[in-house]
């Protein structure tokens, strides 16, 4: 149903994606899609039926995977929910005073609409809202 927000995909940030690939695709039997790169990461998409894990590593220090895995460690970095309509969902936010880091969708990988919601505005989970 496209009336209804889903997950779209968990983002996890990973040092080195050979090594983090390896449990999906040898232990789930999980083929990865093609690398893409967006936000100064390298992106492994891993599909489980209608939601996705992105495992994230970083092209440099200093990207935004870069910082997270220097300060947090490896880990969950992001959750990616599709909403039936995104300008909808970022306008409800506003009005609701919720925290936007992007306050306009910006294209993320594979071209999709996106927007993250401050991570102070949600329970420490950085969200991404996509549509
Ligand atoms: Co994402």
């Amino acid at each position: 149903m496209a009336d209804r927000p889903r997950i779209a995909h968990v983002g996890i940030a990973v040092p080195d994606l050979e090594a983090a690939v390896a449990f999906y695709r040898d232990v789930l039997g999980i083929v990865p899609g093609p690398p893409e790169t967006a936000d100064g990461a390298t992106i492994l998409s891993l599909h489980f039926g209608d939601s996705d894990v992105e495992l994230l590593a970083p092209l440099t220090t200093a990207s935004p995977i870069g910082k997270f895995l220097a300060k947090r460690g490896p880990g969950i970095h992001h959750i990616c929910y599709r909403v039936p309509n995104l300008d909808a969902a970022l306008e409800a936010c506003r009005v609701a005073g919720y925290r936007l880091v992007d306050e306009i969708p910006r294209r993320g990988a594979a071209g999709r609409r996106i927007a993250f919601v401050h991570p102070k505005a949600t329970e420490g989970i950085l969200i991404e809202l996509t549509d």
